[in-house]
């Protein structure tokens, strides 16, 4: 899959008409073109990148003729002088430029390549003008159709991280085995602090094999696998703004929270939940008009928001701390939420958020991004919370999310349209596929056919960092992780011959 075979100069279509955006060439025979074929005009110093939108036929035979030609083509008597197939009849693209590389860098394509340009394949070292960041994001392998490319795409982290990333397909199109290729690379370095809150317990399986992992990843589940720590939450970690957008409170609800906490302190959670109140506690709520009925619904929704198995009213008072420290200090975090209600989940991680965004507030360090799937849980219309504090305005401090979706249409739009990298993946859904067209960084217009088209790991990146949205193949995770090790073996063996 990897290697182009053939002669990778070779030219194999030619510009024979159309416009900027829709440029009319001609396939030679026997080299078919791709939709989302990467394409190279070149002439002298200047390269225009071209890609492939659309395919249709071409013949220079009247229909009658081609019909006639066509039933002496069925019917078993020799056509051949009439066809001389390959120069009468051909395969016609429509491809539109999308960079234009002078001197190694890339701008927006503004000039038309000259008519009757010969075009050939892209390849590896027309794409040097990626850059390598200091502070790398792993975006896959460059994608030419459905050929990949041995070229990275590299973002930089630093760019990208804390001004979000969307990562949105249809299911099974390869969402997490992207986002544990993406992290597995992020264990290279530390300066990231990544809290991964995970629903399926799929992550911390996959990134324990990195190298680094005995330093750089911290893992946390109520019922911990070998390395992992037991997740527990204090009563005193836990404030009333974190259920927020989390926890449906109704408005007396939320107030007696406030009460509680106002009057009680961080102690506030142990007289709500506790079984008999001193005498004290019950002459503070009668002086507040606290009403029972309010009281025991409030009860019944906390108790059933705060699972046993992670609140404790002893024990774990140093957990929210512990992973707060791992994430300034770079550290990746993830969470096993596998086993618990979607609302305790939430709420776990706003806990998280709460704590490694104020922190970042208060001294902004190391980037932060916090892994959240299923994201339109918390990123809806008309419900604020932690989660959309971080998108609205998380940039300022260098929090940022990596949001996981299936469904981008349900985040409303001003929240799509602040997350400046979308990762897009394949997608039947024409509602999903436009509003990831209508929020992305370039014009996708055309693309919402190939969108629909595009297999396992083959994605789309569209990002305000980048000039041109840029088409990827992410490998399987084992793939990759398979040829990582095999290049640090490798430069092991080096280092040992030269020390
Ligand atoms: N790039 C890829 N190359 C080969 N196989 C892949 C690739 N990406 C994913 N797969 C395989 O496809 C299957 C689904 O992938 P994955 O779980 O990542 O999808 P998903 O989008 O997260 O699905 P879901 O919507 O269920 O969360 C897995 O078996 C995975 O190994
Ligand atoms: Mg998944």
């Amino acid at each position: 899959m990897l290697a182009d075979k053939g002669n990778a100069m070779e030219i194999i279509s030619q510009i024979i008409g159309g416009q900027h955006a829709d440029i009319l060439i001609r396939q030679k025979a026997g080299a078919p073109l791709e939709l989302g074929e990467l394409l190279v005009a070149e002439e002298g110093e200047n390269k225009i990148l071209l890609q492939v939108f659309d395919l249709v036929y071409g013949s220079q035979m009247q229909p009658e003729a081609l019909e006639w030609a066509s039933g002496l083509n069925l019917e078993n008597v020799s056509s051949e002088s009439f066809l001389d197939a390959n120069l009468r009849n051909y395969v016609l693209a429509k491809i539109k430029a999308v960079a234009h590389i002078k001197n190694g860098v890339a701008k927006t394509a503004k000039s038309l390549p000259p008519f009757f340009s010969g075009l050939r394949r892209i390849q590896d070292a027309d794409l040097a003008f990626l850059e390598n960041p200091a502070k790398p994001l792993f975006g896959g392998h460059v994608r030419s159709g459905s050929r990949m490319l041995s070229k990275e795409v590299i973002l930089d982290g630093a760019e990208v991280l804390p001004t979000h990333v969307l990562i949105a397909a249809g299911t099974g199109k390869g969402k997490s085995n992207l986002t544990y290729c993406m992290l597995y690379r992020l264990l290279d370095s530390d300066y990231a602090g990544i809290l991964v809150l995970d629903p399926h317990n799929e992550y911390y399986g996959k990134l324990k094999s990195h190298p680094n992992a005995a330093h750089n990843l911290v893992a946390y589940s109520p019922n911990p696998d070998r390395g992992a720590l037991t997740m527990a939450i204090h009563y005193e970690s836990v404030k009333p703004w974190h259920f927020s957008g989390i926890v449906p409170f109704t408005d007396a609800q939320g107030d007696a929270t406030w009460m509680y906490f106002k009057h009680f302190g961080n102690r506030w959670l142990y007289e709500i939940m506790a079984e008999k109140r001193g005498s004290k506690t019950q002459e503070w709520i009668d002086n507040r008009r606290l009403h029972e009925g309010t009281l025991a619904v409030l009860q019944r929704r906390l108790e059933l928001a705060l699972d046993k198995t992670i609140f404790k009213p002893e024990g774990g008072q140093n957990t929210v701390k512990d992973i707060s420290d791992a994430l300034d200090a770079g550290r990746k975090v993830v969470v096993d939420t596998s086993r618990l209600a979607s609302n305790t989940e939430l709420l776990i991680g706003s806990i998280l958020a709460h704590e490694a965004f104020e922190r970042s507030r208060r001294n902004p360090g190391r980037i932060k991004s916090i892994v959240i799937e299923e994201a339109p849980r918390v990123l809806r219309e008309g419900e604020s919370n932690v989660f959309s504090s971080i998108a609205r305005e998380g940039r300022k401090f260098g929090v940022g999310l990596i949001a996981i979706t299936q469904l981008a249409s349900m985040i409303p739009r001003e929240v799509l349209a602040n997350m400046n990298t979308k990762i897009i993946l394949g997608n039947e859904m024409s509602q999903e596929r436009e509003a990831l067209i209508g929020s992305a960084a370039q014009d996708l217009t055309d693309d919402s056919k190939a969108i629909a088209g595009l297999d396992k790991g083959e994605a789309i990146i569209s990002s305000v960092y980048t000039k041109l949205a840029i088409p990827v193949q992410f490998p399987k995770f084992e793939t990759m992780v398979a040829a990582d090790q095999k290049i640090s073996a490798a430069g092991a063996s080096v280092a040992k011959r030269f020390a």
